[in-house]
């Protein structure tokens, strides 16, 4: 199936590794020019070289923590620059840090907001003016099913993905009419290299075998496994196409039917 994004430009931003990662890789070898960003000079080159050799596309890497809200002003006007607007944005990030409210003070929650809410709200704003002057625009905020589904030692995810969820819904039903969709999608337990660390933190914590590890994950996921990044890019793609131009402020779970409501 033809996604219609040749020759979009897109940016996926913290994609030297994961979810990101993968997203980017699926959007070049759909013929997209991608940029990505992320914290590290060297990973993210390495990621863009590593994009390049498996797509043969066009691949322009950035230094920028999504954080901060200059770094991420300036990458968009660049990436305008360079490629004349700018049609497809993915706001990922990092994930805040597990524990339960006792664990957190007020400044950790402000952190958690700027990492995964307030970033995906900058982007928007910076990106919205490129997407209106061409009346066509694709977002999709990459947040998690704890958003829909809060997990217990999860409560700064919880709380800063709701507000993402908030913000997209709105923003949709105000840039509908012109041409831009906005989508969440929510994934769930996926392959990444950060759940391959915390398996392999699992054991070293002497708390069982990396089966083990995965057994707990697999215990609440109808699916019988976790998902892969290659599956959540591919309905990423999908979500940003030509095609998608009538899915508008969903929250698409991607994960194997762990999140148990109907809506
Ligand atoms: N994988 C899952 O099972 C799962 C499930 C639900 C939700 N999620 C969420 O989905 C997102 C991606 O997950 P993942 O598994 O792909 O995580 P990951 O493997 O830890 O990758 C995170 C990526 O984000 C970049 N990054 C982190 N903080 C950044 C920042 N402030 N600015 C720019 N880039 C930043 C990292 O690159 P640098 O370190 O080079 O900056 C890395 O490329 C996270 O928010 C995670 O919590 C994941």
């Amino acid at each position: 199936m033809d996604l219609g994004i040749k020759g979009k430009v897109a940016l996926v931003t913290a994609a030297s590794r994961g979810l990101g990662f993968a997203v980017a890789e699926r959007l070049s070898r759909e013929g997209a020019s991608v940029s990505i960003c992320g914290r590290s000079r060297e990973r993210i080159d390495s990621a863009a070289e590593a994009i390049i050799k498996k797509t043969g596309g066009e691949v322009t890497a950035f230094e920028a923590d999504v954080t901060d809200h200059l770094a991420v002003k300036e990458m968009v006007q660049e990436i305008k620059k360079k490629f004349g607007s700018l049609n497809i944005v993915v706001c990922n990030a990092g994930g805040p840090p597990p524990g339960m409210h006792h664990d957190f003070s007020i400044e950790d929650y402000r952190a958690a907001l700027e990492l995964n809410l307030l970033s995906t709200i900058n982007l928007c704003y910076e990106a919205l003016p490129f997407m209106k002057e061409r009346r066509w625009g694709r977002i999709v905020a990459i947040t998690s099913v704890a958003a829909k589904q809060p997990l217990d030692n999860l409560i700064l995810s919880n709380t800063a993905r709701a507000g993402v969820l908030g913000f997209i819904k709105t923003l949709s039903n105000q840039v509908a009419s012109l041409g831009i969709t906005a989508n969440c999608v929510c994934p769930g337990y996926t392959k990444t290299e950060r759940v391959e660390e915390l398996a392999k933190k699992f054991v070293t914590d002497g708390k069982g075998s990396e089966e083990d590890f995965y057994d707990t994950l697999i215990a609440a996921i109808p699916a019988g496994r976790v998902g892969t990044p290659d599956e959540f890019a591919k309905t990423v793609a999908f979500l940003v196409s030509e095609g998608a131009g009538y899915i508008n402020g969903v929250a698409l779970q991607i994960d194997g039917g762990f999140y148990r409501g109907i809506i």
